[in-house]
């Protein structure tokens, strides 16, 4: 691909102004980037490269001239325009659940599976966030000793629900620090200093929310695994921007603690954050802001016996890894 055309699509969003800080900081190569958004957003400058840009309001004649679009703009955008951007010559790399799971459409951790790049038909899906920060530091262990099964019991940040989310988090910590009434807009419970089960909806007869169904089909459909089984409990905390997750992981062999670390030592996209003496192991705060999944706490399942087992607590930027870095760094297979 000579030098591509890249449009962002939901620009002004949360993911948004993480895909144009990632542009920049990679040094992404294009001729020229376009920020699409909706009608509100008409006219809107952000800066990129110490340049003003005009956003433009996304409509279906967008695409024209356009190699590469990065969509976070929720999944009914996606839905519709995706498919347009493709058809126009473009290849959308879309953050939203909406092509996920369809068989066409590969899904990639740029650290797992690149090659599944190469088998797009215009569409690339970027996983769920709380799926790529479980999995791009199992798939190292993955690779020499398979994971049987996997409990995943999350602590998801606020940014997972967009912007406005981010923003009644710090608004209604506010409001109750100076004992003030606060009427809850985006989230349906009140946020400061509580937690609540993922919002998204139930299955009535599993019991099992989507975020925690998405955990289990997407990771076996990047391992390449339909075999793994998986059970995730998904919570959202009043965390900004990085969510945590605390992991039990059973191997098909025998596996040690200090195994696993060397597996994870030089990892791509992983870094051991461990001091036992200061008790300090990975957390959103140090999480935030940087690409890489901290990984901690690595010890042995003690309820698993057979020493199959172990445990990790691991941390990261779910609008980075867990969003637009990822996004950007499968656009980076597409100009290789
Ligand atoms: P806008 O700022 O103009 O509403 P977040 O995930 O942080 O909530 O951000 C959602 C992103 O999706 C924003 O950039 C938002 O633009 C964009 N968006 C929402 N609805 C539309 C729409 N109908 N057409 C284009 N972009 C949209």
């Amino acid at each position: 691909m000579s030098l591509p055309v890249v449009a962002v699509v939901g620009a002004t969003g949360a993911v948004g102004v993480e895909f144009l800080s990632c542009l920049e900081q990679r040094k992404f190569p294009m001729k020229e980037l376009r920020l699409l958004a909706s009608a509100r957003s008409k006219g809107k400058k952000m800066t990129f490269k110490g340049t003003e840009i005009t956003v433009e309001e996304l409509t279906e004649s967008s695409f024209q001239g356009v190699d590469i679009a990065l969509f976070s703009a929720g999944g009914s955008i996606s839905k519709k325009f995706c498919p347009i951007a493709a058809k126009a010559g473009a290849v959308a790399v879309d953050n939203s659940s909406a092509f996920r799971m369809d068989p066409t459409v590969p899904l990639v951790i740029p650290e797992i599976n690149p090659e599944a790049v190469k088998l797009h038909k215009g569409i690339i899906a970027n996983p769920n966030c709380s799926t790529i920060i479980a999995i791009t530091p199992l798939w190292p262990i993955h690779r020499v000793n398979r994971i049987k099964r996997l409990i995943a019991s999350t602590y998801q940040a606020a940014s997972g629900a967009g912007a406005a989310a981010m923003q009644e988090l710090i608004d209604s910590t506010h409001a109750y620090l100076h004992n003030q009434p606060f009427e809850p807009k985006i989230i349906p419970h009140p946020y400061a200093f509580n937690l609540f089960s993922h919002t998204s909806k139930i299955d009535a007869a599993t019991g099992y929310n989507e975020e925690e169904i998405k955990m289990v089909k997407e990771t076996r459909k990047i391992f390449g695994d339909n075999d793994i089984r998986i059970s995730a409990t998904c919570v959202r905390v009043p965390v900004l921007r990085a969510h945590s997750e605390a992991l039990t992981v059973e191997c098909e062999r025998a596996i040690t603690p200090d195994e696993v670390r060397a597996l994870l030592k030089n990892a791509p996209g992983v870094k051991i954050v461990e001091d036992i003496e200061k008790n300090y192991f990975p957390m959103p705060k140090d999480a935030s802001g940087q690409g890489d999944i901290l990984c901690g706490r690595i010890r042995t399942d003690s309820s698993d016996p057979t020493g199959h087992s172990f445990c990790m607590f691991v941390a990261g930027d779910q609008l980075l890894k867990g969003a637009a870095l990822n996004a950007v760094q499968i656009a980076e297979l597409l100009v290789k």
